[in-house]
């Protein structure tokens, strides 16, 4: 499975803008997943590290690595890890989708048409199914 050319062309076309705002996009991604769905919160109660910095940093990079995922591979790796170490499961997948996204549209407002929010949705599920597989792999080992 590989993202669309259409998907792709979408993503990039956010880029500037989400780079600009990651940092508020994260926040109010963390503030609407831990109002709507708060038990994700005990997850990042042992955080190690300023995860909105990492998050707005990963959301940057992917965007930027849309038609070249193999550059990711070592994040991947690391984000696998990490939520292995934390306990994230393929069920708190869709929370935080529905929080990034929903997140995304207010910060970015009308420059966030459907066309982008679809492409995001696609481009979310493609590295959540990569994450998902590593960790199951991960949590097996255990
Ligand atoms: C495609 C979706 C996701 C991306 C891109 C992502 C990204 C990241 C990144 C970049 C890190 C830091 C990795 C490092 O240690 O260097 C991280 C850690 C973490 N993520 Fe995710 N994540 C995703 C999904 C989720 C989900 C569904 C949850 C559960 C609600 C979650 C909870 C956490 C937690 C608890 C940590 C550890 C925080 C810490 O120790 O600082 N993530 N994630």
């Amino acid at each position: 499975m590989s993202l669309s050319l259409e998907t792709i062309t979408a993503i990039k076309e956010t880029i500037p803008l989400v780079s600009q705002e990651a940092e508020n996009v994260t926040t109010r991604m963390y503030e609407i997943l831990f109002s709507k769905y708060p038990e994700t919160k005990p997850l990042f109660a042992n955080a190690t590290s300023d995860q909105h910095k990492k998050l707005a940093g990963a959301i940057a990079a992917f965007a930027g690595n849309i038609d070249n995922l193999g550059a990711l591979g070592n994040a991947v790796e690391k984000m696998a890890q990490s939520h292995v170490n934390t306990n994230v499961k393929p069920e708190h997948y869709p929370m935080v989708a529905d929080a990034l996204i929903s997140a995304m549209g207010d910060v970015l407002g009308e420059a966030f048409t459907e066309e982008r929010k679809n492409a995001w949705v696609e481009a979310y599920t493609f590295l959540a199914n990569i994450l998902m597989q590593r960790e199951q792999e991960l949590y097996a080992a255990r």
